[in-house]
């Protein structure tokens, strides 16, 4: 046989075909309750038939075509690594950066690419010039790496964390808003804000704490892992000065890769984390001076943007919404059963937080694995307790059902 076997021509065909399918149909203008346009969304994906996954909040799996750009681009580099990767492969990251760009309404001079959330939180983390005494104010339901990384800086550096602890789940923006803003003080630098909360899904509003930020002239650092690709906005409404994403989450790129956003009137003030010989410059570039990365990964990203685009960011919006209040809605009123995710559109997405009364967030999920293979994560983190379950666009309503049965279950035992 050759490089191409009859059976990967018969794939690109029936793909061919089902691309086809899936353009017709949103010509239609499919909403979120047409299962037929979303059940030939989940064909593109090759999600296991044997395992209902519903944590997608930890990392999302990959349409096919993705994988396969990954796998062309990598069985390239190793014709010829340095030629392949930094002669051809690495040409592209210009138009890749404003591909992403134009996905985050934004500058491309604003875009780094980099290999996640972390990397790119931390890049800005690291990268703020910061005083002793300086104050940060960061809340206690942010992400693990971000919090260690400001707590490394107030271990080496002695800044001041100070420290906002939400009631979860609210729809008060009132009290999110303040939780931040009353620990602002003459000495606060940054604010750092996480947009979707992992834990439970909570949508912070970020707008409304940036702008009273740049007022008090604080800088604004915004982790988007959850929601970008997921919520429909562009970055620079958000009102940041730094945003922070993995695309391996809900933009379903390959796994490592990520983004970072600096405002450009903050690029040239902000430290690169891996050195670059001119670290004072106002070039975006200089947060990528990784050394040698793993080009197939960050290529198979522009797949990735058109499998997103063809979807379109508010349709994804509307169905991931959508999918969390079909199952929620089922159980909520179920003895000792709650929600805690907020429902309405705007503070929520796809991300719910089941909770039983009684019985341990593992113990739940171990039950829903045990009877019925659903992937699911027990969340404990400061007062937020409960299992975490997080559809996708592939996830279909016959999945839900299973789930809704299995909480029916599980609350009757
Ligand atoms: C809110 C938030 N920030 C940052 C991260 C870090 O993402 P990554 O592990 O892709 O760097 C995560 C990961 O789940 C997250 O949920």
């Amino acid at each position: 046989m050759g490089a191409l076997s009859l059976g990967s021509w018969l794939d690109v065909a029936t793909k061919e075909s089902l691309f086809s399918e899936i353009r017709n149909t949103i010509l239609l203008d499919p909403g979120p309750e047409d299962e037929t346009f979303w059940a030939l969304i989940r064909q593109a994906y090759t999600v296991s038939p044997q395992i209902i996954n519903l944590n997608n909040g930890g990392v999302s799996p990959q349409p096919e075509v993705v994988q396969r750009a990954m796998i062309r681009y990598y069985e390239q580099a190793n014709e010829g690594p340095s030629y392949f990767m930094w002669q051809i492969l690495d040409q592209g990251r210009e138009p890749l950066r404003k591909r992403l760009a134009d996905l985050a309404g934004c500058d491309p001079e604003e875009i780094a690419i980099n290999r996640n959330a972390s990397e790119a939180l931390e890049t800005a983390i690291y990268g703020i010039p910061l005083e002793k005494g300086d104050e940060v104010v960061l809340s206690k339901q942010d992400y693990p790496n971000m919090i260690n990384a400001w707590k490394q800086r107030e271990k080496r550096e002695g800044i001041v964390l100070k420290w906002a602890d939400h009631q979860l789940p609210t729809e008060d923006t009132n009290a999110l808003v303040s939780g931040y803003t009353n620990l602002f003080s003459r000495k606060t630098k940054v604010v750092h804000i996480t947009h979707v909360i992992n834990w439970n899904g909570q949508v912070i509003p970020a707008r409304a704490i940036a702008d009273e930020a740049a007022r008090q002239d604080i800088r604004v650092v915004i982790d988007g892992a959850h929601s970008f690709a997921h919520l429909e906005y562009r970055i620079p409404d958000l009102g940041g000065d730094y945003f922070g994403t993995s695309l391996h989450k809900w933009l379903s790129a390959p796994f490592g890769s990520g983004l970072l956003w600096v405002k450009k009137s903050r690029i040239a003030d902000t430290w690169p984390l891996f050195a670059n010989p001119d670290p004072e410059s106002a070039d975006i570039r200089k947060f990528e001076a990784l050394g040698t990365r793993s080009f197939p990964i960050e290529h198979a990203i522009g797949e990735a943007i058109d499998f997103q685009l063809l979807i379109g960011n508010r349709r994804k919006e509307e169905r991931l919404w959508y999918l969390k209040n079909y199952w929620t809605s089922r159980v909520k009123e179920l003895p000792g059963v709650s929600i805690g995710t907020p429902v309405s559109r705007g503070w929520s997405g796809a991300i719910g937080l089941l909770q039983i009364e009684g019985k341990e967030p593992s113990e739940v999920s171990q039950a829903l694995w045990k009877e019925d293979k659903i992937h699911t994560v027990a969340i404990i983190w400061e007062a937020i307790k409960g299992v975490r379950i997080t559809p996708h666009v592939y996830t279909s309503l016959k999945d839900l059902d299973i789930l809704v049965k299995a909480i029916h279950r599980i609350v009757e035992q």
